[in-house]
């Protein structure tokens, strides 16, 4: 297979559970072009983002005009259109979040970590952007880390946040192909959103 992160533009294979599983999924539809977004994610979970080689997949399998695929993958966030680190940070910027605080958490991931959005840490590790409201306003300032919610959040208990991912190295992903989201952090529901305490 080609260069996974360089794109060459071909529709390429994926793995065998990630071909069965786009098979099952467009099943479900009267028009292939129905299962979209979940082929989407598919091709994202395989390969880190959606490159060149991920939409030619989905175009390929769905048969779908390539320009299609792309103008869904870059309506939405949650398709990362450059490479991400193992812990990519969407901090949501709207309203709530930025009148509780999102521009302080923010601005301490970008101390700690010492890159601009969308760039990645040397180790790989951390990458962050800037997104709008991600339907969490009632618990502002809020982030998602790959496909879990952080609720509630001031730097300090980001900062707590963070210190703990790098020591659990938890998986905090959705796989579309397997359908279950990952362990998460040691002691919280897998599937349930993160909130912070309150500080007293
Ligand atoms: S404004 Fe941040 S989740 Fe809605």
């Amino acid at each position: 297979m080609a260069d996974k992160q360089s794109g060459n533009g071909a529709a390429g294979t994926l793995s065998d559970a990630a071909e069965n599983r786009i098979k099952e999924i467009v099943q479900r539809y009267p028009h292939s072009k129905s299962a979209i977004m979940p082929a989407l994610y598919i091709a994202q979970e395989e390969l880190g983002w959606i490159n060149d080689e991920a939409v030619h997949w989905v175009a390929d399998r769905l048969s779908l005009p390539l320009a299609h695929v792309i103008q869904v993958a870059t309506f939405y966030t949650m398709y990362y259109k450059k490479p991400v680190g193992r812990y990519h940070i969407q901090v949501c910027r709207t309203l709530s979040c930025m009148i509780c605080g999102a521009k302080d958490l923010t601005a301490h991931i970008k101390q700690r970590l010492k890159i601009d959005a969308h760039g990645i840490t040397d180790d790989g590790m951390w990458s962050f952007e800037e997104v709008e409201c991600l339907g969490s306003c009632g618990t502002a300032p809020m982030i998602e880390i790959n496909d879990v919610f952080f609720e509630n959040l001031t730097p300090e208990t980001l900062d707590a946040l963070m210190d703990r991912i790098e020591k659990e190295q938890p998986d905090l992903r959705y796989s579309t192909v397997r359908q279950e989201l990952g362990a998460g952090l040691s002691g919280e529901p897998k599937s349930r959103v993160y909130v912070a305490p309150a500080e007293s």
